[in-house]
């Protein structure tokens, strides 16, 4: 299996795609490491913890990170995911206790003393990467690929230049961007191809396990807002795009572009600006096949 670790800040989007790799054997889960970002990090670490709870799976062990941007104050999204983070599924309150080692520090130790090179998947603001890359450069050279939901080439939708997760940390990506990684950014183009349709969500909620019946629930409040702010036909998923691309990369296309992040304009702060015309450093993935990925969603749902 390939070992892999998820940055993230759940968030229902983040609490789906933690519940699609926990259900995928094609993955050695390292741990989840936790980021202020849809609500701040007490909940977000709190949260985590209430997924694997759910899942059964309570070997997974979960980080706290950094509690706030690199420079920037703290932008949640309680309006999106619900004060507490998870609106839509009453979980209780988780029994896997808080690892006390930093989010940070337990990147930096994994990518320092790693044989096998380890993929990230980045579900959130990327605090807690770029402060680990700032720490320890040298850990670029253990991490087989970052793949990051975040971004859009066209409309934002936090603001109308940026996504939320790099608007959040608009300096963290940048530093994780400029790093030379292997990076595949999976943007709002792509998540807003992958949208819950009533026949979807009535699929998944069919399996009829307490797992389905949670991520329903939380489905079927999330995301509303954004059907109404970008006239989608229904609420997009997107997170679980990244764990989806991990296992089927052949539901996706993408270009090498280069990319970049504004982190200096007002009213363009956190754009990610893709060049077609100078050297590449990361895919940018365009497109998504929404069938497959929920079919995939469901078949590895029913398993938890
Ligand atoms: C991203 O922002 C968060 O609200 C979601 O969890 C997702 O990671 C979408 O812009
Ligand atoms: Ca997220």
């Amino acid at each position: 299996p390939r070992p892999i670790i998820i940055d993230c800040d759940p968030g229902v989007d983040d609490a789906i795609a933690l519940l699609l790799a926990f259900a995928s054997t094609e993955f050695d889960l390292l741990g989840i490491t936790t980021v202020s970002g849809n609500v701040p990090l007490e909940l977000t670490q709190a949260n985590a913890r209430r997924i694997c709870h759910l899942a059964q799976r309570t070997d997974v062990p979960v980080y706290a990170g950094c509690p706030r941007p690199l420079l920037r104050s703290l932008t949640t999204a309680e309006d999106i995911h619900g004060a507490t983070g998870l609106q839509g599924a009453e979980l209780p309150e988780p029994t896997l206790p808080l690892q006390s080692q930093h989010a940070v520090a337990f990147l930096v130790e994994q990518l320092t003393t790693t044989s096998t090179p380890i993929t990230l998947a980045t579900l959130g603001p990327l605090t807690n990467l770029a402060v680990a890359l700032i720490q320890c450069p040298e850990i670029a050279q253990s991490i087989d690929q970052v793949v990051m939901m975040g971004g859009a080439l066209g409309n934002g939708n936090i603001t109308p230049a940026a996504e939320f997760n790099i608007y959040v940390d608009p300096h963290a990506a940048n530093v994780v961007v400029e790093a030379g990684l292997p990076l595949t950014m999976i943007g709002l183009d792509v998540t807003h191809q992958v949208v819950t349709t009533p026949d979807r969500l009535a699929a998944l909620e069919a399996l009829g396990t307490s797992v389905s019946k949670a991520a329903a629930g939380m489905l079927r409040y999330y995301g509303q807002l954004d059907v109404e702010r970008h006239g989608l036909t229904a609420p997009p998923l997107h997170d679980p795009c990244v764990i989806a691309y991990l296992l089927r990369p052949e539901l996706f296309t993408g270009r090498p572009m280069h990319l970049a992040i504004e982190t200096e304009g007002s009213l363009c702060l956190g754009r990610t600006v893709a060049n077609r015309h100078l050297t590449p450093n990361a895919t940018i993935i365009e497109t998504a096949a929404a069938d497959g990925i929920y079919a995939l969603l469901i078949e590895r749902l029913r398993k938890l």
